[in-house]
C-alpha cells in the first residue's frame, strides 16, 4: 500500500490552514479548495431557485442532485435513501419526532451514555409520548458499551437502539455491524451516529445492515452540513415531517425546508478531492467514486495509525496523565485529563505555540460524568487528528505538551 503523500493532500487546501498544528478536528475538520470552489461556482453561476426549466435552475438542481448522489454512493446508499439537514442534531431531531408519532405508549427505545446528546435527547424526549427509555451505559472499566449489558436491556417491547459507532471523546470503534445483527435479531431498529467514525474510515451502510445512520459533513472535509441515511422502507412507512403536499417524496417527507443549496453542491467537492487523491496515491484508480474513496480510506487510515501510535506512547510514559478510551480498534482521537493542573489551563499554553488542541464536554456530558472527570465544567483535553496532520506536527504537540506537564 502506498505511503499518504502529505506535501500532495496538504497543497489541496488553503496554505493558512498550515500556520497552525491543528487537533481540534473532531469539532470539525479543515476544508479543501475544490469544497470552497463548488460553494462559490454554485453562488456565482447559479444563484437561482432550483428545479425549474430555464437553464441556471435546472443546472442548479443538477449541482445539488449530483452532491447528494455522490454522498449517497460513499456510504453505500441509493441517492434517494439519504437526506441533506442541517445538523446531525436536526436531522435526529426530526427523525425523532416522526418516531413519536410512529411508536405506541410502552414501546420501549435504548440510548447510552457515551453518545454525543445528539443522538441521546431527542430520543430521551420520546418520554413524553408515553415510550419508555432505558440507557445502555458505558462500562466504566473498560470504557466500552458492552454488548452483554445491552442483552439485559432488550426486550419484546424494544423498538429502537441509539448507539454510536465511535465515541467523540474516548476514540474507540464499536462493532456496529455485531450490535446491529443483534438488536435485529430482538426484532428493533438501529440508529447509528456515525460523525466520529466516518472522517477515519469507509463506510457501507448495507453491509452494516443498520436502520438509520448519521454524519456530519463538516467533519468530512465539507461544508457545514450532515448527512442522514435511513432504509428505503423506513423512509416509505414513517409518518413524514414536511408539508403535507409532500408526503409521497421520499427522502423530502423527513427534510422539511429541504437541502441547503450551495453547501450540497459543494459536496462534490468532497468527491473531487477523493479522487484527487486516488490519482495521485493509486496506480490504477478504480472505476467507481465509493471503491476510490475506501481505497484512500486505508491509506489514510494507516497513517492516521502511525500518527495515533506516537502520541498514545507519549501519554502512555506520562504518569501525570490519565488517558480515557478503551485499549483495541480506535480512531487517532485521544482525551485525557492531568493531575493537579486545569485543562482549559494547559490548552491555553499550546495555544501560544499555535498548537490547537480541544478543552471540555464536547456535548458528551453524561460519558464525562460517567467517566468520573474531577472536574467536568473544565472538561478533558481532546487531541483528535486528521489524515493531514503529519508526524512533525504530533512531535510538536509532544514537545509543547510535555513542557506544559
Ligand atoms: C459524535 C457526534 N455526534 C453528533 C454530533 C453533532 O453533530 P452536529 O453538529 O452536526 O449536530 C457531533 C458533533 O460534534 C459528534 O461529535
Amino acid at each position: 500500500m502506498p505511503e499518504l503523500n502529505l506535501d500532495f493532500v496538504r497543497s489541496l487546501y488553503p496554505a493558512k490552514c498550515w500556520d497552525w498544528a491543528f487537533f481540534e478536528n473532531a469539532g470539525g475538520s479543515y476544508v479543501p479548495e475544490s469544497v470552497i470552489t463548488r460553494v462559490t461556482d454554485y453562488m456565482r453561476q447559479t444563484q437561482v431557485q432550483p428545479g425549474a426549466s430555464y437553464e441556471a435552475s435546472a443546472k442548479a438542481a443538477q449541482r445539488i442532485a449530483l452532491g447528494q448522489r455522490l454522498m449517497a454512493e460513499l456510504i453505500g446508499a441509493d441517492s434517494d435513501e439519504v437526506i441533506i439537514g442541517p445538523s446531525t442534531t436536526t436531522n435526529i431531531f426530526v427523525l425523532s419526532k416522526a418516531f413519536a408519532e410512529f411508536l405506541d405508549p410502552g414501546d420501549e427505545v435504548i440510548v447510552t451514555n457515551l453518545d454525543h446528546e445528539a443522538n441521546i435527547g431527542a430520543w430521551r424526549r420520546l418520554e413524553q409520548h408515553g415510550i419508555k427509555l432505558k440507557e445502555w451505559p458505558v462500562d466504566p472499566e473498560t470504557e466500552r458499551l458492552q454488548p452483554e449489558t445491552l442483552d439485559d436491556l432488550l426486550s419484546d417491547k424494544t423498538r429502537l437502539v441509539c448507539f454510536s459507532h465511535c465515541s467523540n471523546i474516548l476514540g474507540g470503534i464499536n462493532d456496529a455491524k455485531a450490535i446491529t445483527r443483534k438488536v435485529h435479531d430482538a426484532g428493533a431498529l438501529v440508529c447509528v451516529d456515525g460523525v466520529a467514525y466516518a472522517p477515519h474510515r469507509a463506510i457501507d451502510v448495507k453491509e452494516l445492515d443498520v436502520d438509520f445512520y448519521v454524519l456530519s459533513l463538516y467533519k468530512l472535509f465539507g461544508p457545514h452540513v450532515s448527512l442522514l441515511y435511513a432504509k428505503r422502507q423506513h423512509l416509505e412507512r414513517l409518518p413524514a415531517q414536511n408539508h403535507y403536499f409532500l408526503d409521497d417524496q421520499i427522502p423530502l417527507k423527513l427534510n422539511p425546508g429541504g437541502p441547503n443549496h450551495e453547501f450540497t453542491a459543494a459536496l462534490v467537492g468532497i468527491a473531487d478531492y477523493f479522487d484527487a487523491l486516488a490519482a495521485h496515491h493509486l496506480s490504477q484508480p478504480p472505476n467507481t467514486f465509493k471503491a476510490r474513496a475506501d481505497a484512500m480510506f486505508e491509506i489514510m487510515s494507516a497513517h492516521e495509525d502511525k500518527l495515533a501510535a506516537r502520541f498514545n506512547d507519549f501519554l502512555a510514559s506520562k504518569t501525570a496523565v490519565r488517558l480515557f478510551g478503551p485499549g483495541g480498534a480506535r480512531t487517532p482521537t485521544f482525551s485525557f485529563i492531568v493531575d493537579g493542573k486545569a485543562s482549559s489551563e494547559i490548552a491555553t499554553e499550546l495555544e501560544k505555540s499555535k498548537i490547537a488542541i480541544g478543552c471540555g464536554r464536547f456535548y458528551a456530558n453524561r460519558l464525562v460524568d460517567a467517566l468520573g472527570v474531577n472536574n467536568p465544567e473544565d472538561g478533558v483535553l481532546r487531541v483528535s487528528m486528521a489524515h493531514y496532520n503529519t508526524m512533525d506536527e504530533v512531535e510538536r504537540l509532544i514537545t509543547a505538551l510535555d513542557g506544559v506537564l
